[in-house]
Order: structure tokens, then sequence, then C-alpha cells
């Protein structure tokens, strides 16, 4: 259908099925075991009820935010995602210029489809901010090879994800057999194993025995500010805002179950967000928390950003923006997010982020957590 038909995020959804090929839809949508993660992910924002307000002056409202430093448009960025260019032939390159024109971040991942070089080359500007996601290698020099080049190159904060020490058990990635050429340009060079689902074998050589003492290493090898992604609990936020871990550079925490796609059951964002609240308030005024996983509505973005959260990520809404449409699909997805967070903001009798906050949610149905 014609972009213009697509107006919410769940239509790229649909049309990503329709346009894809078989394997990459089965490689994006995928989660772990009964996808019972993935579903509760979004569920868990529809429990939470907004509070509207009344008699505010609405006309003018303001989005703009910064994250890690960053001047953004607004308070979303791209998540790391594996394989853009199984979406579209410009793959993580398209997600690069799309968010630079719309004032966003992207975190690419540590197995994009494209070289980090090539993704940086398609920025609007050299001043757009851009993470780049790891995954630690059992062979720490690869690692320590690709944070030399990440360094080089421009990016603002390196993103080291923790939730999936080994991958979870994604069927329907599995059932489908490959037939997608997914050698290319990885950084974690060609793909083994392909048989037992691309999730599986993009995860080869990835170490599964990194502890806390892993980030002395990590600081080691970067200038950048480190952030840490697929805390699960309050426990670990705690732990990510103890002195020792500050003065090594961490700077931020995404609070993550990888869209479903590491353990199954795992609580969704909004749940961990409400236990650090309960238990670690003080998490919030040492590090910023950033929130991914479910999030297809303005109102689900606000909702986190009344819990706590300085920002939340898309994933596969990306993707599925990509699929089909390029460039054009993932800046129309970032912009019916915008919007919608625009006539969320609106309606709660809000303009500016900062008011966002517990007044302005009712959590009630979810206060037995
Ligand atoms: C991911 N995710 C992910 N995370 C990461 O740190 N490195 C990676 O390479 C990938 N790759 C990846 C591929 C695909 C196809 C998906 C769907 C997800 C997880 C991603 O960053 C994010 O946590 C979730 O996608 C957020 O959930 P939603 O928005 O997809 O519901």
């Amino acid at each position: 259908p014609p972009l213009e038909e697509q107006l919410n995020l769940d239509d790229f959804a649909i049309t990503a099925e329709k346009v894809l090929s078989p394997k990459a839809w089965a490689y994006y949508f995928s989660a772990s075991d009964d996808l019972l993660t993935k579903q509760h992910n979004n569920t868990a924002y529809q429990q939470i009820l907004l509070r509207p307000r009344i008699f505010k002056d609405v006309r003018d409202v303001d989005t703009r935010t910064t994250i890690c430093s960053s001047p953004v448009a607004f308070p979303v960025f791209v998540c790391p995602a594996a394989m853009a260019r199984l979406a579209h032939p410009s793959g993580e390159a398209g997600i690069a210029e799309a968010c630079g024109r719309e004032g966003v971040l992207q975190c690419v991942s540590n197995n994009a489809s494209l070289k980090p070089e090539q993704i940086m080359a398609s920025r609007v500007s050299d001043k757009q901010p851009a993470w780049a996601q790891l995954y630690v290698q059992e062979d720490r020099r690869k690692s320590e090879a690709l944070l030399k080049r990440v360094d080089a190159l421009g990016f603002t904060a390196v993103v080291l994800t923790l939730d999936v020490p080994a991958p979870g058990k994604r069927e329907a990635d599995e059932r489908v057999k490959n037939s997608v050429n997914t050698a290319s340009a990885t950084p974690s060079e060609g793909i083994q194993g392909k048989d037992k689902g691309l999730g599986r074998a993009l995860f080869a050589g990835t170490t599964p025995s990194l502890t806390w003492e892993d980030l002395k290493w990590l600081r080691k090898h970067t200038k950048l500010p480190i952030i840490l992604k697929g805390l699960q609990t309050h426990e670990d936020a705690s732990m990510a805002a103890r002195r020792e871990v500050l003065e090594l550079g961490v700077t931020g925490i995404i609070l993550s179950n990888h869209g479903g796609r590491a353990a199954d059951t795992a609580p969704p964002p909004v749940y961990i967000l409400m236990e650090i609240r309960k238990h670690a308030p003080e998490v919030f005024d040492k590090l910023e928390v950033y929130v991914d996983g479910g999030i297809r509505r303005g109102t689900d973005v606000v909702k986190a950003l009344c819990l706590g959260a300085k920002a939340v990520g898309i994933g596969r809404s990306a993707l599925f923006g990509l699929s089909g449409y390029g460039v054009d699909g993932v800046r129309r997805v970032l912009t019916i997010l915008r919007e919608e967070i625009e006539t969320t903001m609106r309606l709660l009798g809000v303009y500016s982020l900062e008011e966002l906050g517990l007044e302005h949610i009712n959590t009630r149905a979810l206060d037995q957590l």
C-alpha cells in the first residue's frame, strides 16, 4: 500500500509480513519459546491508564530532549537490530539517514549487515549521534578491534548488551529454512550453522562469561560513555548505579528483555521501571534509564516517561518501516510516533517532557507487583 496509508506501527508490521521473505519475517518477528514476554511487553502499557488534565495551554508542545548528552527531536531511539538488509537493500544505512532526517538517535548492532563505516557515512551530518552496540566475543581481540573502529568513526556511546549470554529459543526462526545470504559484511564474519536459525547462528562467538569485572576491560578499550543493555531487575539496576560502576563511565541503562527474544516470561520493561521506583529510586538520579520492547504507540512512550524513563527504543518497528519502503518508511514510523507523542501530551495537558510524572498515570492495575 502507499506509504501514506500506513497510519500506525501495526500497519507496518502487517505490510512487512507481506513483503518480506518468509525467512526474514521469521527472523524479525520471532521471540523465545511461547512469545509470552513479547506479548506482555505491550499489554503491560495497556494496563496503565492516563490521567488527562484540563484548562492547560497546549498550543505548543515541546518534545525535544537529550539522550546521553545528545540533543534529539523526541525521546525515541532506534534499537540495535541485526541484519537490516533483509528488509531493504539500504539496510542500516537507510535507518541512519532516516534517523538523521527525523532528529533521533540510532544504535547500530554489532551484527549489522553493513560495515559501521558504511552506516556512519550515511548520516545526514557529522554531528548526528549514533551508538555502537557490542556483543563481547570469546576472542576479545575481535571486540577490541571493533571498539577501535567505533571510536574512530565518531560513535557517541558504546552499548553493551547483557541479556543474552545464551540465545533464546526462537522457534519460528528455526523452523523456516534459511534461503538468504547472510554472510555479508557482518563484523563477526561469515555465519555458521544457519539451520538452527539466524539468531542462534549470529550468536556463535559471543562470550557467555561476562561479569561486572569486565567493565574494566571495556573501559580500557573505549573512551566513549558506556550504556548497559538488558537489565531486568531492580537489583541489577542498583548494581549499575554503584559508584565504582559510574566511575568506569557507565552513564545509562536500557531496561530490556531483547524484545522477548531472550528469557521467555521475563518481565516487561514497565514492570522493571516500577520495581526500580519502589526498591531503588536513586537509580534515576545516577543514570539515564531507557526502556525498549513492545512500543507501538505514542501513549506507550509517554507512560514510560511518566515512570522515569528518559527515552524509549523501537526495534522491530524500525525494521518493518524499512521493509518495502526504505528510508521513507522508517521516517514515517518515526513521524507517526512523534505525532502520537505530541497528541498524548496535549490531551494530558502537558507542554514539555519534564512535566511528565506519576500524576499523569494510573498504575493501579499493576500495584500488586
Ligand atoms: C534485536 N535486538 C538486538 N539487540 C542487540 O543488542 N543487538 C542485536 O544485534 C539485536 N538484534 C535484533 C534483531 C532483531 C530482528 C530484533 C527484533 C531485535 C533487540 C533489540 O535491540 C530490542 O531490544 C528489541 O527489538 C525491542 O523490542 P521491539 O521494539 O522489537 O518490541
